[in-house]
C-alpha cells in the first residue's frame, strides 16, 4: 500500500511558484535577479482598504463568520455585479472563498464527476488543468494562438463540445497572455454555448479592472443573458486592488451551485479571513480611483516591455489589453545555442539559461499549455523592466 493517495499523481506542482522559488533561491545565493514570473501588483494595498483591516481587529471581527461570507459583503458583491456588468444577483447567489483559487475549485469539486470534461483554452492559468484533474474531471485543452490573438474562436469551441463537456473554463483578460475578448468575440462565443444547453460556463474575471485604453471588458452572462442560469461568474480583490495576500474571492451563480460549493467550503476551510472579508468589503464599497491609477501605471509598463521585446530579433510580443502579462514568442529563437553551447530546444531551455545567464526569471511557455511562448509579470518597477529587457536582448544577440 502507498502512503500517498492517487489522486496525487494527477497534480503537478505549480510551475510559476517553483520559477519563484528557484529565484529567490539564487537571489539569496547573491545573485542579482529580475523577478518576473510573479503574477501580483507590485503596489501596497491601498490605505483606506488596509485602515479597514485594522478597524475589523479593534472591532472585535475576529471569530468565525458565516461559510461563505459576511452579509454585508454579499450585499457588497451584488452590488458590484450590478455596477460593473449590470448583472443582478442576490446574496443567496453569491459565494465567498479564500481567493479566487478557491472559489473555482469549489466550483469544480461540487460539480464534476469522473468523465466529465471541462474546455480549457490554452494558454490557460497554470491552476486551471490541475484544480480540475483534481476535482476528477479530464482537462479538454484547446489552443488559442498568437494568429488568432490567443482567443479561442468559435469554431474551436463548437469542435470541441461533446455530450461529456460540462463547463468551459473561460478567463478574459487572461493570465498568461493579457488577450482581452472584446464583446462581438465574446458573442461569437456565448452564440455556439446557446446552442449546447448543457454546457456550463466558469468566468474568471480576475482582470476585469485591468484593461487598456480601447478595451472594454464584458462577461458571459452580461453579453449573452441566455446564459445567466448556467454561468459562474468569479472574480476577487487580489489583482484590482492589490490584495493578493488577503485572500479574498467571490462568485455568483445558480443558486444550488452556491449551495453544494458552501457544503465544499464547510467542510475544508469554512470561512475566509473574517478581517479580509471587512478589507474587501472596504475594497468594493469604498473609493474606485485606485483602480484607474494603477492601471495607468501598468499600462505605461505594457508599452514600455512591448517596445522593448519587439525590439529583439527573434521575438514577437503582441500588445495586450489587459492583465499585466505578456506572452512574446520566441519561435525565432529555437534551434539557436548560447555561448556556453546550450541548445535553446524549447521555451523551458530558454527560460532557465535565461535565469542562469542573465538573472531575469520569467515563466516558459510550457506551463501555460502554448509553446515556444514565456511569460513576463510586467507587475514590477520601471528601472526592473527596462533593465531586464536589456539583458533579455543582450541574451538573445549572444545565440548563434
Ligand atoms: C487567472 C487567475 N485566476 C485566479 C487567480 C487566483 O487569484 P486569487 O486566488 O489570489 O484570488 C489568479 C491568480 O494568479 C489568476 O491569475
Amino acid at each position: 500500500m502507498t502512503f500517498l493517495s492517487k489522486t496525487l499523481s494527477r497534480v503537478k506542482p505549480s510551475p510559476t511558484i517553483a520559477i519563484s522559488t528557484q529565484a529567490a533561491e539564487l537571489r539569496a545565493a547573491g545573485r542579482d535577479i529580475i523577478g518576473l514570473s510573479a503574477g501580483e501588483p507590485d503596489f501596497d494595498t491601498p490605505a483606506h482598504i488596509r485602515a479597514a483591516g485594522i478597524r475589523a481587529i479593534e472591532a472585535g471581527h475576529t471569530r468565525y463568520t458565516a461559510v461563505d461570507g459576511i452579509p454585508e459583503l454579499k450585499e457588497a458583491i451584488c452590488a458590484k455585479f450590478a455596477r460593473d456588468n449590470g448583472l443582478s444577483y442576490t446574496p443567496r447567489q453569491v459565494s465567498v472563498g479564500t481567493g479566487g483559487k478557491q472559489v473555482l475549485y469549489n466550483a469544480l469539486m461540487a460539480t464534476l464527476n469522473p468523465g466529465d470534461e471541462v474546455i480549457i483554452p490554452a494558454p490557460y492559468w497554470v491552476s486551471y488543468p490541475d484544480m480540475v484533474a483534481l476535482a476528477g474531471g479530464t482537462p479538454v485543452i484547446v489552443e488559442a494562438t498568437l494568429e488568432t490573438g490567443f482567443k479561442l474562436t468559435a469554431e474551436a469551441l463548437e469542435a470541441a463540445i461533446t455530450p461529456r463537456t460540462k463547463w468551459l473554463l473561460f478567463n478574459s483578460p487572461s493570465n498568461p497572455t493579457g488577450a482581452g475578448y472584446g464583446h462581438s468575440e465574446l458573442r461569437a462565443l456565448t452564440d455556439v454555448l446557446l446552442r449546447h444547453p448543457h454546457v456550463h460556463v466558469m468566468t474568471d474575471d480576475m482582470y476585469e479592472h485591468i484593461a487598456y485604453s480601447g478595451f472594454h471588458f464584458c462577461t458571459p452572462a452580461q453579453v449573452e443573458p441566455g446564459l445567466y442560469d448556467r454561468t459562474l461568474t468569479v472574480n476577487g480583490v487580489s489583482k484590482a486592488y492589490a490584495m493578493t495576500g488577503w485572500r479574498i474571492g467571490y462568485a455568483a451563480g445558480p443558486e444550488a451551485l452556491i449551495g453544494a460549493m458552501r457544503k465544499i467550503q464547510s467542510q475544508s476551510t469554512s470561512n475566509p479571513c473574517s478581517i479580509s472579508q471587512y478589507a474587501a468589503l472596504e475594497a468594493l464599497s469604498g473609493p474606485q480611483d485606485v483602480i484607474a491609477e494603477g492601471v495607468a501605471i501598468f499600462q505605461r509598463r505594457r508599452d514600455l516591455v512591448v517596445d522593448a521585446l519587439n525590439a529583439i530579433p527573434g521575438i514577437a510580443c503582441p500588445r495586450p489589453e489587459g492583465a499585466f502579462y505578456v506572452y512574446p514568442s520566441i519561435h525565432g529563437l529555437i534551434g539557436r545555442k548560447t555561448p556556453q553551447g546550450r541548445v535553446i530546444d524549447s521555451d523551458e531551455a530558454f527560460a532557465s539559461a535565461l535565469l542562469e545567464d542573465t538573472g531575469v526569471a520569467v515563466v516558459f511557455g510550457a506551463a501555460f499549455g502554448l509553446s515556444p511562448h514565456f511569460r513576463i509579470s510586467y507587475a514590477a518597477a520601471d528601472d526592473a523592466l527596462q533593465q531586464a529587457c536589456t539583458r533579455i536582448a543582450a541574451f538573445c544577440a549572444s545565440l548563434s
